[in-house]
Formats: structure tokens, C-alpha cells, sequence
């Protein structure tokens, strides 16, 4: 071999080293965020196995360093990349495979979301804990309420009442943007808890980026809310901490101090506003979104495109609303009186639509848009 030839498997050896050291911060970072210990164990033993069998590599090729140091290095290289399409598989958010009624989404940290949730949002107004109880009769697992709701206490009271266990049901909550900072968060979040009757939450979200357009300090409030949430995450009070109504200029800064990633992004997301700038950032940084607002309060049922297509299906237009959702792999939190459409909203799992549907659907001009835009609203 060539002196030139020896330099260059010198160099890519070297360059396997660095990138067994990547490997290896990714693998901590994953550690750090995961709740899932079994598999955590299962990837850092597979983790190190990688790394003493690339150095042991390393070291051949380097004291070698003659005959087959750039066969060893390819292969080296293509087994790192294997690994790192599987883990990226992994991590992915978007649903893999056959949809089913059992479909979940599983968070970056192992944890996973029923694709149809309950939203509670002016549920309880007329009906009170019984609307509660009515979804989880349905079948709902996943009940997604706000401190700004105010009915987490007939929540708390009807999940009670059904006799389910407290850990079959999925419950996410949120904080107002006015509590943000350091000591109101947690106030708000035990308040939550209080309410709830539980001592820990699924998931916690904070409910708005900012609580004023004037507020110019809202990177501030958001970093220290944030390393709250870190807090509670890290002493077990909550299984998944996110985001709602954050756009990538919101997340970028919160990013910057953040140890513990946001695991997801609820939005107002439905089709006639799907917000494609924003999704396409989330699914670079391994955020899951979640779409509140799916049927367009209601707005989008009468859409002639869509029902339409509702038709074909010989479904309702509202299953093709939230089914198109969840085919972009997008879980839902449709609300609903009746325990009629609560059930018919869980029963998307019977039929898909085409490319071509997905396609044309995602073209409809913005329509049925709330005008809650994160960057307007004064709350
Ligand atoms: N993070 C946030 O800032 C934010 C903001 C808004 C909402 N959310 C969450 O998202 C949840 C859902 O959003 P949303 O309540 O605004 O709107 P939505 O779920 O898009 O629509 C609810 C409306 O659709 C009707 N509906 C439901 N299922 C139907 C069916 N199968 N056939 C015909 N009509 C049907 C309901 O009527 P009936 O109720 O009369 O049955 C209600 O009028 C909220 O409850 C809340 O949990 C979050």
C-alpha cells in the first residue's frame, strides 16, 4: 500500500473513533430521557458492544493498518449505519405499519399515546362528570384536559367513579401561560394533580408559549418553566412533558437550555389548516404532534370535498377527518356530547384512504382555522 493509501485508513480510522464518540453522546442523551429502563438496558449494552468492538476495530486498523484496514472500515461504517436507521426507526414519530384499533404512538422516551384521545374542552358544561363517564364507557383511554378548562375536578371525580384503574387511563393536562416561571408552574401543576386525584400526570403540557405579545420576556419565563418540568419529569410526577401551540421559533429557544427534549406539540390541526411548515420541523426534531381541534369545531363536517370523499367511504365525514389525521400520524382528541359520536369518533380503524385522498385532502385552501394564532392571541 501506498503512503498515501496508509494516511487515508490512518484518517478513517480516526473518523471511526469520532463517530463511535457521537454514537455514544447519542446513547446517554437517550439514556437520560427514557423511561423505558428494560430497553435502556438492552441499548447501552448494545451501545458499548459497538463501541469496544468499532475500537477494537479502530486499534487493528490503526497498529495494522495495512491489508484490510478499508474492508474492515466500510464494513464498520455500514454496521454503524444499520444501527443508526434502526434506532431513527425507533425514535420515529411516525406510525409504522397497519393501523389499528390497539394503534399507539409511542414519545421519543418509550412512552405511549392512545392515537384517540378524549378532549374535555366545554365537555362538562351541560353534562357535567357524566360526559366523563359516558367516554370512558366508550372506550376512551386518554383524557386531555387544561388547568384553563376547569373541570379537572369532575374529571378527577368521574375516573373515580368508573372503578378504572388510575393507570389504564392515559391523563395529560396543561399549564397557563399566566403561571408560567418558576414557582407558579408547580403550583399549577399540583393544583392539577389535586383536582385530578392522582399524584403524578401521563402528560403535562405547557398550554401557550407566550401570555402577551408584549411580554418580552417570554424566553425567560419559558426556560426557567421549562427546567420545572424537567424537575417533575426526573422525580416521576410526569410520565411525557410537551408543548401546545408552539411554532419552531418558539421551540428553537426553548431548545437552546432545554436537557430534557419536548416529546410533543399539540396544535390545531385538522384538514383546512394543517400547518405544514411547522409539522415538517417537528418531524426533524423527533416531536410528536398531536392534533387538537381535529373536525374544525364542527367546521369541517359540511365540507362538500370532504364528504365527498365520505362517501366513497360510505363513512361519516367526521371519521375521514380524523382518520386522515392518523394516517399522517397524527393522534387525535376529538370532543364529543353524545355517546354516539364518541364511539363512532374511536371507530376509524375499519377503513384508510388512498395516496391520492391523503394528497387532495392536504390541498384544501385554509378553512375552519380558529384564529388562536400563538404569535396574535393576548390571553
Ligand atoms: N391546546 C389547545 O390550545 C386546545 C385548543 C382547543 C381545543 N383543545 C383540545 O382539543 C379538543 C377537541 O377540540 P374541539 O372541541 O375544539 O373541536 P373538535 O373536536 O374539532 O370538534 C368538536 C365539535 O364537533 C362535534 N362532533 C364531534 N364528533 C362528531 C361526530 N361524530 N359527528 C358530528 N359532530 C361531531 C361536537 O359536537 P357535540 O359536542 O355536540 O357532540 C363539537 O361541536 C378539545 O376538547 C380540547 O381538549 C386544545
Amino acid at each position: 500500500m501506498s503512503d498515501n493509501g496508509f494516511t487515508q485508513v490512518i484518517d478513517d480510522a480516526i473518523e471511526k473513533v469520532g463517530e463511535i464518540g457521537r454514537n455514544a453522546g447519542e446513547a446517554i442523551r437517550d439514556f437520560k430521557e427514557s423511561d423505558n429502563m428494560g430497553k435502556l438496558a438492552g441499548s447501552v449494552k448494545k451501545g458499548a458492544k459497538t463501541a469496544a468492538s468499532g475500537v477494537a476495530k479502530g486499534a487493528k486498523i490503526a497498529a495494522g493498518g495495512v491489508k484490510d484496514g478499508g474492508k474492515i472500515v466500510s464494513e464498520t461504517i455500514k454496521s454503524n449505519a444499520k444501527e443508526r436507521a434502526e434506532r431513527r426507526a425507533y425514535r420515529s414519530n411516525m406510525h409504522q405499519g397497519e393501523l389499528t384499533p390497539d394503534t399507539v404512538f409511542t414519545l421519543k422516551n418509550g412512552v405511549c399515546i392512545p392515537t384517540v384521545g378524549f378532549g374535555t374542552y366545554l365537555a362538562t358544561e351541560n353534562g357535567g362528570r357524566q360526559v366523563i363517564l359516558d367516554a370512558l364507557e366508550a372506550g376512551y383511554r386518554y383524557l386531555d384536559t387544561a388547568r384553563f378548562y376547569q373541570n379537572e375536578k369532575e374529571i378527577g371525580e368521574a375516573i373515580e367513579e368508573s372503578g378504572i384503574p388510575r393507570d389504564d387511563i392515559f391523563i395529560a393536562s396543561k399549564v397557563w401561560p399566566t403561571m408560567l416561571g418558576e414557582e407558579k408552574i408547580r403550583e399549577s401543576f399540583e393544583a392539577s394533580c389535586k383536582d385530578l386525584g392522582t399524584d403524578h400526570l401521563d402528560m403535562f403540557l405547557i398550554h401557550w408559549p407566550k401570555v402577551s405579545q408584549s411580554d418580552e420576556e417570554w424566553k425567560e419565563k419559558l426556560a426557567a418553566s421549562w427546567k420545572v418540568m424537567e424537575e417533575l419529569y426526573k422525580e416521576g410526577r410526569i410520565r411525557a412533558i410537551g408543548l401546545s401551540n408552539f411554532l419552531p421559533h418558539h421551540i428553537r429557544p426553548l431548545l437552546e437550555s432545554a436537557s430534557i427534549r419536548p416529546m410533543l406539540d399539540q396544535l390545531e390541526l385538522h384538514v383546512g389548516y394543517m400547518q405544514e411548515y411547522t409539522l415538517e420541523y417537528l418531524k426533524s426534531e423527533k416531536i410528536l404532534p398531536q392534533a387538537w381541534s381535529p373536525l374544525g369545531r364542527a367546521v369541517m363536517l359540511d365540507d362538500e370535498r370532504v364528504i365527498k370523499i365520505a362517501n366513497a367511504h360510505e363513512v361519516s365525514a367526521a371519521k375521514v377527518l380524523l382518520r386522515y389525521l392518523v394516517q399522517r400520524g397524527i393522534p387525535v382528541i376529538p370532543k364529543a356530547s353524545t355517546m354516539a359520536r364518541m364511539k363512532a369518533n374511536m371507530e376509524i380503524f375499519d377503513f384508510s384512504l388512498t395516496e391520492d385522498e391523503i394528497s387532495y385532502l392536504s390541498c384544501i385552501p385554509e378553512k375552519g382555522w380558529s384564529t388562536e394564532h400563538p404569535d396574535l392571541v393576548e390571553w
